[in-house]
């Protein structure tokens, strides 16, 4: 197991407001869009939702609309979606991400992947397996953004979630559901269950940028970056991967 001595520091990257940091990233999937655009090749990404990348997807609309960034070469994989979920619902990610990303860019429909929170239960291991396939089917993850739950999730990786695990249903912490129950008008309202990507799909990617904003994720981002790799913190298995960075703003790095 590798010591804290291993996060490497240069991999740890901190922003005075998450606005800059953001725009960072945002300049960092450009470049990688229009490279991969160059060789004439796909860029495949994994997505996250919740409201660390709302200011990311802003900068990206931005950037298509006045700077004619296109997405034409471009497909997505999100990482995750509550179960049952309608897509139309308001707390659906599917929902999210049109509503954010996908309807103000020139992505094509079929190249849109969301975790299907309309399944039976008893669907779900038949289509986790082909989501896994169609990420290996377009050559794997270019970059995979994520952000940090307080429970160290990535993902819905919770807790104890192990290394290798693929995409499947999760049932989600209190902790988590707790954090999402002003969205959803009260904790009995938010799904228990969950289909996420594994940390085995997040950590298959060929580079990862975690992002952490706000006093509320300061803890867990020292405990992340700062403590042993640990399965009781998800977030730690990022540690081991080769092409990680972590991008903060001040407030998430104060307890560093
Ligand atoms: C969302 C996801 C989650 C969130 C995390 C942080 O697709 O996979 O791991 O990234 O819960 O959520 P926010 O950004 O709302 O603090």
């Amino acid at each position: 197991m590798p010591s804290p001595a291993d996060c490497r520091i240069e991999i740890v990257q901190t922003f005075d407001s998450a606005a800059r940091a953001s725009r960072k990233v945002a300049n960092q999937i450009a470049e990688l869009i229009q490279s991969q655009r160059s060789a004439g090749r796909t860029c495949v990404l994994g997505l996250a939702t919740g409201s660390t990348p709302i200011s990311l997807y802003a900068e990206l609309v931005r950037m298509h609309k006045k700077e004619g960034l296109s997405f034409g070469n471009v497909t997505t994989f999100n990482l995750d979606e509550y179960l049952p979920m309608p897509p139309a619902q308001r707390q659906s990610y599917v929902r999210f991400m049109h509503e954010h990303l996908f309807d103000h860019v020139d992505i094509a429909p079929t190249n849109i992947h969301i975790p299907d929170g309309t399944l039976p239960v008893d669907q779900v291991e038949e289509f986790c397996r082909k989501y896994e396939c169609l990420i290996e089917a377009e050559g794997g993850i270019d970059l995979q953004l994520l952000g940090i739950g307080r429970t160290g999730h990535i993902g819905f990786n919770e807790p104890d979630s192990s290394q290798d695990s693929r995409t499947r249903l999760v049932t989600l912490d209190p902790i988590t559901r707790g954090d999402a129950s002003t969205s959803f008008d009260g904790i009995e309202n938010v799904p228990v269950q969950a289909i996420t990507m594994g940390v085995g799909t997040i950590m298959d990617a060929k580079k990862i940028i975690m992002m952490a904003f706000g006093n509320s994720k300061a803890p867990i981002v020292a405990r992340t970056l700062e403590g042993p790799v640990d399965s009781a913190i998800p977030a730690t298995f990022l540690k081991l991967h080769p092409n990680v960075e972590f991008v903060l703003d001040s407030a998430a790095a104060s307890k560093l």
